[in-house]
Formats: structure tokens, C-alpha cells, sequence
């Protein structure tokens, strides 16, 4: 909702009933959490992959895919649109930043939902504030439990362990600043719709337990 008085909502002609009467399936959106290098993109992507095969409308956003576009950063922003354009609108992973990223990002799974889809996300998304917000904008708009958070739990030391960007080796240097596990917080959800433990069951078992889950909360048939 707008904050300017002279903004006003429209609504639309096509309903959210009449869109999931035609995908056949009921809206949702799968919000996967968890620290760098838990799984999450790659689990996201066979779910994703699952549910195209079934003819589902779905659609993943990756973190480090947004972070080239709608959550650029500062560096990437700036050759384009100068300084201090990027300082106010890029983002980095502060606090604030994240906050602002979790934020943009709740808004357009928000988009999709209303649009019918089956939206996937993979954002380590470390506060669990940031979740609960876009959980409550997400099943106002388009109905409670429309929000799965699913839970990637893979211990720090697996994760460190792999390191498949050479981020958390460069973190313990402390050539990288805030780098969540490292030397900034990650808040576990404490009710996840689903908790995945991804140094137990291959990425294939833990994306058929999403799907499970879909299936028997009526979100796909
Ligand atoms: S979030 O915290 O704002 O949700 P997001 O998922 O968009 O993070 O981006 C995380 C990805 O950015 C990580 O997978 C990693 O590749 C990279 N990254 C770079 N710097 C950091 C950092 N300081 N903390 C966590 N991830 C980082």
C-alpha cells in the first residue's frame, strides 16, 4: 500500500480465482533460507524444473541472479548511473541492505503470486523479521498460508567445507566484511513450513519433500 494519498489501488479484471482455474494450480510462494552454500539455489532449481514438468506456472528468483539487476549494488550501478544515485539505491550487506533487499523482493513474490505463479526464492535472507514481513504482505494479498518458508539447514562447518565461491575462505581472512555465518548473524526460522537438512538427503530427496508438501496442502494436485 501507497503512502502517497494521491496513489491509488486498482483492481483488476482478470481474478486470482479465474488465473489458478486455468494454471490448475493454487498460488504460492516457496521461500528457501539459508546460509551461503546451504543448497538453497540448487534445491530451488529442481523444484523449479519439477514443477515446469507438471505444467505448473513457476518462476525461481536467485540471489545472486537479482543482485545483478534489481539489487544491484553500488559497483555495478554506478558507471551507468553515477554516484550519488548508487549510494542511495544500490545495495550492499548491511543490515539496512538486506532489509531492502528481502523488502523488493517480498514485493514482486507478492506480483507473482497475485499473477497465479509459484514463485521460488534463494535468499539467504538472514533476519527473521525481514521473512515474517514479507510472509504477512504475501498472505494478505493473496491469502494465509499462500508464504512456505523452507528451511535449508546445513551446518556452518558443512558449508565452509564446501565454499563453492571461495567467499567464506576470503570471509575468514576478513577480506569480506559481514558475511553471514562469519562475522554477521543468520536468525534460523523457528516454525518453517518445511526444515531441510541438506548434509543428510541429496538435493533430489529434500526438492520431492517440496513437492510432497505442495501436494498434500492442495497447491498443485
Ligand atoms: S541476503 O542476505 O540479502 O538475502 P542474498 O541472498 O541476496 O543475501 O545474497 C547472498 C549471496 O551473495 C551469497 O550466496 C554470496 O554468494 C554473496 N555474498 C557476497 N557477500 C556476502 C555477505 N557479506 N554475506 C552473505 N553473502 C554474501
Amino acid at each position: 500500500m501507497s503512502d502517497a494519498p494521491q496513489v491509488v489501488w486498482h483492481t483488476q479484471s482478470v481474478t486470482l480465482q479465474q488465473r489458478t482455474q486455468r494454471n490448475g494450480h493454487k498460488p504460492a510462494v516457496l521461500w528457501f533460507t539459508g546460509l551461503s552454500g546451504s543448497g538453497k539455489s540448487t534445491i530451488a532449481n529442481i523444484v523449479d524444473r519439477m514443477l515446469f514438468e507438471r505444467g505448473c506456472q513457476s518462476f525461481l528468483l536467485d540471489g545472486d541472479n537479482v543482485r545483478h539487476g534489481l539489487c544491484a549494488g553500488p559497483n555495478l550501478l554506478e558507471p551507468v548511473y553515477g554516484a550519488e544515485f548508487s549510494k542511495r539505491f544500490g545495495l550492499g550487506f548491511g543490515q539496512q541492505d538486506r532489509e531492502e533487499n528481502i523488502r523488493r523482493v517480498g514485493a514482486i513474490t507478492e506480483l507473482f503470486a497475485s499473477a497465479g505463479f509459484i514463485c521460488l526464492t534463494a535468499f539467504v535472507s538472514p533476519y527473521r523479521r525481514d521473512r515474517e514481513l514479507v510472509r504477512s504482505c504475501v498472505d494478505k494479498q493473496n491469502g494465509g498460508g499462500t508464504f512456505v518458508e523452507v528451511f535449508v539447514d546445513t551446518p556452518l562447518e558443512v558449508c565452509i567445507a564446501r565454499d563453492p565461491k571461495g567467499l567464506y575462505q576470503q570471509a575468514i581472512e576478513g577480506k569480506i566484511k559481514n558475511f553471514t555465518g562469519i562475522s554477521d548473524p543468520y536468525e534460523a526460522p523457528e516454525t518453517p513450513e518445511l526444515h531441510l537438512r541438506s548434509e543428510i538427503s541429496s538435493a533430489d530427496m529434500l526438492a520431492k519433500q517440496v513437492i510432497d508438501y505442495l501436494s498434500k496442502h492442495g497447491v498443485i494436485t
